[in-house]
């Protein structure tokens, strides 16, 4: 089978180095890709949302299936397109685009939650039209504040404030000054949940469903989750808080009921989706849904993974996952991000890497923003690389994607350096 992955960062390297290991991957080919890709596939320089552009190439290239990272394609109704264009037999993975607003509508998604019971925080959501109620509304809760722009605003639209006037103000710029754009035209005004967040993956045919390894990321781009949110900077899997319990919950509570939920609603669902889970007092709560699997979470589940990936998603587009046993590798999986230093605000491009061969001797090492000129590769991104160490022992895991992360330089490389050491602390106190 000739595939497609669409998308270019550390997460469609790690698709593609899963899709590589299959004895069904014929050819494989990843748009826009990055250096990593470009090793091991073939890159097309086209866009995920260039639809047109995607549907004639694999017409030409007779792609029978296209695994979609990113969530803006799928928001841009990618599979409705493909469908509305006759293209049935072509294996897209991923929901289409009434199912997609499960995360390009926070608003829609408070909904759909509400209707299917499924545990939330409290809302409600406020227009232009509207400011002055959601500054009442705001008035009825408790510091701190979090407001959401309604849609995809490149996980930058979640803003948790202490101050009132300071909500109020910012509820101001997101309604009636465009901050954030067109993305908070409509603001959802939340409870806060004091608790602990985990990550669920799910991929999902619509009627079954399968629980991928869990993991947590490391969101705030310092040591000991201090300064701004990043993409992720790092992570680890299993997550040992989503314990076997917690997991038979989140199934009961919220993943049945999301998979119910859609089927009323007739939306077609084959694909991954990513549960955002805060834990309060034992119970599961939804922070968000994403409708793709995370970056750099991917990176360190997928190596975790013994199952053919591609079987599995052949499976997941025929309606017939339930044929398949998923088996987990037992051992934890530690990934690093190296990220450009000055990320996530500005930082400069285009410098030199070297020693990816010798780490990559040691670990999986997986490119997000690079590019190849010539026999080099250059950074050409925030987050540049990610370095992920399979082993029995979590410290061993860590120890040694840090190990072999060393061996990688550029200028300006940066990494937190603390993944991992929250959950060594963990399974001390817990005597795991
Ligand atoms: P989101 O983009 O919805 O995942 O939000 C970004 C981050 O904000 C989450 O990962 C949480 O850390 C935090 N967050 C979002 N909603 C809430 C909430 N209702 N209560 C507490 N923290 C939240
Ligand atoms: N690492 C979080 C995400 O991919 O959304």
């Amino acid at each position: 089978m000739k595939v497609l992955i669409l998308g270019g960062g550390g997460r469609e390297h790690a698709m593609a180095w899963s899709a590589m290991k299959s004895k069904h991957c014929e050819e494989l080919f990843v748009a826009p890709g990055n250096a990593g890709t470009d090793r091991i596939a073939k890159n097309v320089p086209i866009a995920p949302t260039e639809f047109l552009q995607i549907k004639e190439f694999v017409e030409k290239e007779n792609i029978k299936m296209i695994i979609v990272g990113p969530e803006a394609p799928l928001v841009a109704g990618i599979k409705d397109f493909f469908i509305d264009a006759g293209l049935n037999d072509v294996h897209i993975i991923g929901p289409s685009k009434g199912a997609a607003m499960l995360e390009g509508s926070k608003d829609l998604a408070k909904r759909f939650m509400q209707e299917n019971d499924i545990p939330t925080a409290a809302h409600a959501t406020f227009t232009a039209n509207s400011v002055d109620e959601g500054k009442d509304f705001l008035n009825t809760l408790s510091s701190p504040y979090v407001l959401k722009a309604d849609g995809l605003a490149g996980g930058k639209g979640v803003l948790i404030i202490d101050d009132i006037d300071e909500a109020k103000n910012q509820l101001d710029e997101m309604l009636l000054h465009q901050k954030f754009g067109k993305a908070a035209d409509q603001v959802v005004i939340e409870e806060f949940l004091n608790g602990t967040e985990v990550s669920i993956f799910v991929l999902t045919d619509g009627d079954h469903y399968k629980i991928l390894p869990t993991a947590k990321d490391y969101k705030r781009i310092g040591d000991d989750d201090k300064g701004l949110n990043t993409g992720g900077m790092g992570a680890i899997s299993p997550n040992l808080l989503a314990d076997e319990k917690f997991i038979e919950k989140v199934e009961d509570k919220i993943i049945r009921p999301t998979l119910n939920g859609l089927k009323k609603k007739q939306y077609d669902y084959k694909g991954f989706l990513f549960l955002g889970l805060m834990i309060v007092e034992d119970e599961p709560f939804v922070i968000e849904y994403n409708v793709r699997l995370g970056d750099p979470e991917t990176q360190a589940i997928l190596p975790r993974v013994q199952n053919d990936l591609l079987v599995m998603l052949q499976k997941t587009a025929q309606g017939k996952l339930n044929e398949i046993d998923l088996t987990i590798k037992k051992e934890f999986a530690a990934t690093i991000v190296l990220a450009s230093n000055g990320y996530p605000g500005s930082y400069e491009k285009g410098r030199r890497i070297t020693g990816l061969d010798k780490a990559g001797k040691e670990s999986i090492v997986l490119h997000a923003g690079t590019r190849s000129s010539a026999e080099k590769i250059l950074t050409s991104g925030g987050r540049v690389l990610t370095v992920t160490h399979l082993s029995s022992q979590l410290k061993d895991a860590i120890r040694k994607s840090y190990g072999s992360a060393e061996h990688i330089n550029f200028s300006g490389k940066y990494n937190r350096t603390d993944i991992g050491k929250d959950m060594i602390s963990y399974m001390r106190k817990k005597e795991i």
